[in-house]
């Protein structure tokens, strides 16, 4: 008789052993077209999957007998103490999964001790998140047609005490996320189904759509024409006001309105990282939207290393896309990332129980890593490098 193993059946978080439990979880919370919005990626999804099969390409090469008592997930990052080489991925719509989403994510962020990053498209407005969650908070930026609206969020962030601005450059086309739109018989139109399917999730009804409304576009609403400010209208007509017109030389623009941290998200080749660095940025961070822009993509973890060889002395690296375990998290730290940013097993958390999923899907990332760290003979994530591991390009260490 073939072994039939059990995935995970529980509501109780504490239970939940990794992020693909608590995604099971939130796939039961939720209506399943916040599911889709969430998990779906571009076209055919090539990107999406290809993120994580490159994980699968790299392998370790532990020592051994060397004592790691007393490790340590401690780090720098922009020159701040961090609890761990971790931060909160901006994600717009939080409000679509958990009631006051963005609030729940950024204290559970401040919780570990890690940035959070407001989304330019988050259903709680900026000045609310600082008042109400604290902690590291960076914001991202979109650039739309109509400048003033960037122009706005940069002067709002910096009053709020915002430490980092991270300029989102990949979206500005904007990727087909197939199975999202065919919950959609016309744009901001749920098809039948798809309501009918809401119906099923009382819980998420009440707590969600009855006592708060349809989430809105907070951050940017006075920006916004009639209609479009609401989540289920407004996400098929913002994008549509996306600038495809930014380049390079809207660096210096951005660089008169925002006076802190700059990092760059959407950079993936060495070209682009050297330019970054030569116009005087903070950072990159190597994205490819978790799968949801370009289709068949290189996965950022594939262009790390030689990435950081070129401008790892000049720039903070950060790195997304993928990212679902400690193993992930520990080889992109040994090929150069400053840190990783969490997109979806953050909003696995949110969507499965708001502040206490988000706390417990940082909670199993660290734990995880801190073991890997251990099984690696590492005590502190300084101590992770590529001679610690074997895959295509990595040189066999001596
Ligand atoms: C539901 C969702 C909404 C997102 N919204 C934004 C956004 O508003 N701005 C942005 O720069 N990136 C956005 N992203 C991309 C994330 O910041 C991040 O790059 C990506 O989620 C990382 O991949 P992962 O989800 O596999 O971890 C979004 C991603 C998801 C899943």
């Amino acid at each position: 008789m073939p072994w039939k193993r059990r995935p995970f059946t529980g509501r109780d978080l504490s239970a939940a052993l990794n992020i693909a439990d608590l995604r099971e979880v939130a796939r039961r919370t939720v209506p399943g077209f916040a599911f889709e919005y969430v998990e779906g990626g571009a076209e055919d999804e090539a990107t999406l999957r290809g993120n994580r099969e490159a994980f699968a390409a790299l392998r370790f090469v532990p020592p051994t007998l060397i004592d790691t008592e007393g490790r340590s997930l401690a780090t720098q990052l922009l020159g701040t103490p961090c609890g761990a080489p971790l931060a909160i991925g901006p994600t717009g719509l939080n409000g679509m999964l958990h009631p006051q989403g963005d609030i729940a994510l950024a204290r559970a962020a401040a919780a570990f001790g890690i940035p959070y990053t407001l989304s330019t498209l988050s259903t709680t407005l900026l000045e609310d998140v600082a008042r109400q969650a604290g902690g590291r908070l960076w914001m991202q930026l979109y650039v739309m047609r109509n400048r003033a609206i960037a122009e706005d969020i940069m002067r709002r962030a910096a009053a709020s005490g915002f430490e980092a601005l991270l300029f989102t450059t990949d979206a500005n086309v904007f990727g087909s996320r197939e199975w999202d739109k065919r919950n959609y018989r016309t744009p901001g139109r749920p098809r039948m189904r798809a309501v009918l399917d809401t119906l099923r999730h009382p819980r998420w009804l009440t707590q969600v759509l009855l006592r708060h409304g349809i989430p809105r576009f907070r951050n940017i609403e006075a920006f916004l024409p009639a209609g479009a400010a609401s989540a289920v209208g407004g996400s098929t007509i913002i994008p549509q006001m996306f600038a495809p017109t930014i380049t390079w030389e809207d660096i210096a623009w951005v660089r008169e309105h925002w006076p802190r941290k700059l990092l760059i998200k959407g950079v993936l080749s060495v070209p682009d990282a050297r330019r970054a660095a030569s116009l005087g940025c903070d950072g990159i961070v190597l994205t490819n939207h978790g799968g949801r822009q370009l289709d068949h993509c290189v996965a950022p973890i594939e262009v790390l290393a030689e990435i950081a060889q070129a401008v790892g002395e000049r720039l903070t690296i950060v790195i997304d896309s993928g990212f679902r375990r400690g193993t992930d998290i520990a080889k992109a730290l040994a090929l150069g990332a400053d840190a990783v940013m969490i997109g979806r097993a953050a909003l696995y958390g949110l969507a499965a129980d708001g502040e206490t999923g988000v706390r417990r899907a940082l909670e199993v990332l660290t734990v995880e890593l801190d073991r890997v760290l251990g099984q690696l003979s590492c005590r502190t994530v300084g101590d992770l490098g590529p001679h610690l591991l074997r895959g295509p390009g990595i040189p066999a260490a001596r």
